[in-house]
């Protein structure tokens, strides 16, 4: 590709950007300078972290919630594991919400971020895509930050046509070719924008699109089928069963809950003790207490490797479940930070009074 013709993509994204950029918490007005200010890196570090693998409409909100709770790095780094896992419940990743904190730790002990991409590197969980898109956005420095949005506008702009992840050596050296030396950080938002608004994976609006004139993948047809992604293996089903023990009526009803272990699934989060998901063939699985024992039904759930069909069994306790957990209020079950799955089971329960 010429200079030329990755200055003209550049200077017109740019410019479409300055007129049509999402107003987004965590964003620095197109343009503007980068704020000299600590609180700037720990925005865009937080939002960028919370962004991986969410869509900006279901983050919003959790950004809210931590920058009201923990307005700077340092108050993330005094605050407790427990806290920040409860207050990310439902993001889903739980693995991102521990390594915020180890990583804000980390931040906090050296007073402050670092500002360039190798040292961003260097910090718990933080990996190339985060540390590019700190270091550029953040710092002004240049940086080229590829996304899955940014992926499919250069694999359409492009048209490169080998499949998903082969093509990412592509897309990245396509990247780095059109990226500027200034406001890099404003341009790949201004990709990730573009990504999300016009050149969507389904549906492309090409006659809104600033680059259709450029864009080779519009002009050999179906630019939407690009980038071709390899054929996804069909997830396993999985059966499990979680125990909704309870004691207690009204105001003084309460629920056992439980934290699952640091490693392995929701690792660290509060939860209902279930079976491990491992069902016997026939379907039964042995209750961690004795008691009156009713079926409530099932939840389904997705996770990125499996569905998973959990039934909820109701458990009337006359004593302790063996092995660690709490007595919750049911009426204050929110605040608990259940996952999602187990929200479900607590939802099912819940509605059948
Ligand atoms: N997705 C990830 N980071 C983003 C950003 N800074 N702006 C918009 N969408 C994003």
């Amino acid at each position: 590709m010429t200079a030329s013709i990755s200055n003209t993509i550049c200077d017109i994204l740019i410019a479409w950007y300055d007129r049509n950029a999402r107003e987004l918490p965590w964003r620095n007005p197109p343009g503007a300078p980068v704020p000299n200010d600590d609180a700037w890196p720990y925005r865009v570090w937080l939002s960028e972290v919370m962004l991986q693998q969410t869509t900006v409409a279901a983050v919003k909100p959790y950004f809210a919630k931590f920058i009201q709770k923990w307005p700077t790095v340092f108050d993330l780094a005094a605050a407790g594991e427990d806290d920040v896992m409860a207050a990310w419940a439902g993001l889903g990743y739980y693995s991102r919400a521990r390594n915020l904190v180890k990583c804000a730790g980390v931040v906090a002990a050296r007073g402050g971020f670092p500002e360039t991409e190798a040292q961003l590197r260097e910090l718990p969980g933080l990996g190339a895509y985060t540390a590019a898109a700190i270091a550029g956005i953040a710092f002004g420095q240049r940086a080229v930050i590829v996304d899955a949005n940014v992926e499919r506008v250069a694999a359409r702009l492009f048209a490169i046509d080998t499949p998903l992840p082969g093509a990412r050596k592509a897309i990245r050296a396509r990247a780095e070719e059109i990226t500027p030396q200034t406001r890099s950080g404003d341009f790949a938002q201004a990709l990730m924008d573009l990504g999300s608004q016009i050149c969507t994976s389904k549906a492309p609006r090409c006659l809104l699109c600033p680059l259709s004139d450029q864009c080779a993948g519009r002009k050999a047809g179906e630019p939407e089928r690009l980038p071709i992604k390899a054929p996804k293996k069909p997830k396993p089903e999985r059966q499990g069963t979680a125990f909704w023990i309870e004691r207690g009526e009204g105001a003084a009803r309460e629920v056992w809950i439980v934290k699952r272990p640091e490693e392995g699934m929701l690792g660290g989060m509060r939860s209902l003790p279930d079976d491990g998901w491992s069902a016997r063939e026939d379907g039964s699985s042995d209750a961690p207490i004795k008691g009156e024992i009713e079926e409530l039904g099932a939840v389904r759930h997705t996770f990125t490797h499996a569905h998973l069909t959990m039934r909820v069994m109701r458990i009337s306790a006359s004593a302790n479940p063996p092995g660690e957990g709490e007595w919750w209020k049911t009426a204050q079950i929110e605040e608990a930070g259940l996952p999602t799955l187990f929200a479900k089971a607590a939802r099912l329960a819940l509605a059948r009074d």
